[in-house]
């Protein structure tokens, strides 16, 4: 009740303002690939695991030096369930070290995204296609949401950008892991749903690539979709998301995005997004970040790609520098958010 009402009020107050904006706290996803395989060792020598300690430090940063409300904490879901799904049951270990982060980010007072961080499979197998069964992932989720039913700001980010599957039996899943999160008790938090195309923002409104229409028939319990909201990503980078530079100014096609949400009557959040420090990516972001907030009654916000645990060279690292935030936070995603709140 407590968080309907809020967000209401905020609709009300700021339509034409984003009511949440923080950044991705990354490190118990990293070593993850694209086709669902977990290997951290291997990938960067276990140095980058969860931002155990960074990770609070730089939440509590973005909190009072930047007045960001929400943070996104993805997480392999391997190291929830200790890489077994015949048990499946919450590893006690892990789980206290991951639930210390969200703890430490519900101490900010902001809402905080648990991302399983998954790309929709598990060692390969696509959850509900040809790898793990939508029960499987359902199962996680609803021990999960038993731990956070009486948490209005957590937030269930059930699946990070889901890619080359059949969205109608997606789409299948997801119902599946929405009844088990409400089952569960969490019956008033936001549940966040990604279609395919790796969340891609752009392409959301279409039916078989993005997905959006197929997963609009997603309802809560009682049939309704109340706090269903859609999650989406978008770089601007032609090479994905994985250089500094920008060359993609897709600011009028996120508007397309935010005229189909409007059309359907549904809502979305930014859940990643993110470029380089230069002046390209300030050109490009910055006039994204006013469409968003133009479209403030749609979309309820966003968070940057990434804080956390990342080794010094990383491409889109938005560590700060002691007090100091990287360029591009402390000139796209910063002022835009406070300009739009204020
Ligand atoms: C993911 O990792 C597995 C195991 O190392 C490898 O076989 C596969 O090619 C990788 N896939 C991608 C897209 O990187
Ligand atoms: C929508 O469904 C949820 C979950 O079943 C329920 O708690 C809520 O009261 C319903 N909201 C409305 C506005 O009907």
């Amino acid at each position: 009740m407590a968080l309907r009402a809020a967000f209401t009020a905020a609709l009300v107050l700021q339509a034409n303002a984003v009511w949440l904006a923080g950044v991705n706290i990354a490190g118990c996803d990293i070593g993850m690939n694209t086709t669902g395989y977990y290997d951290p060792e291997d990938s960067y020598g276990g140095e980058y695991g969860c931002p155990t300690s960074v990770g609070p430090t730089q939440m509590q940063h973005f909190a009072s030096k930047d007045n960001f409300n929400i943070f996104r904490l993805p997480v392999a879901w391997q190291s929830l369930v200790n890489n077994d799904l015949v048990t499946n049951e919450l590893d006690a270990t892990f789980w206290a070290e991951y639930d210390g982060i969200v703890q430490a980010c519900l101490d900010t007072g902001a809402y905080c995204i648990v991302d399983i961080h998954n790309y929709a499979r598990w060692w390969g197998g696509i959850v509900g296609q040809d790898g793990p069964s939508a029960a499987d992932l359902a199962k996680t989720w609803s021990q999960i949401a038993t731990k956070y039913a009486a948490q209005p700001r957590i937030i269930f980010g059930t699946m990070n950008e889901p890619h080359d599957l059949d969205i109608n039996i997606w789409t299948a899943t997801l119902q599946t892991v929405v009844y088990a999160i409400r089952d569960a008790g969490a019956t008033s938090q936001m549940i966040f749903l990604s279609g395919s195309n790796y969340a891609n923002a752009v392409s959301f409104p279409t039916d078989t690539v993005g997905g959006g229409p197929t997963l609009s028939s997603i309802v809560n319990r009682d049939g309704n979709t109340t706090n269903l909201i859609f999650e989406l990503h978008q770089y601007f980078d032609s090479a994905g998301g994985t250089q500094t530079y920008c060359n993609d100014a897709v600011a009028a096609q996120i508007e397309t995005t935010g005229d189909y949400l409007r059309s359907i009557g549904r809502q979305a959040f930014m859940a990643e997004l993110g470029g380089g420090n230069g002046e390209d990516c300030v050109d490009i972001i910055c006039p994204v970040l006013d469409v968003l907030n133009d479209y403030g009654d749609v979309f309820v916000g966003w968070t940057s790609w990434a804080a956390g645990n990342w080794w010094p060279d990383y491409e889109l690292s938005e560590v700060p520098d002691g007090d100091a935030d990287v360029g591009i936070v402390s000139s796209c995603f910063a002022p835009k958010f406070a300009a739009g709140t204020s």
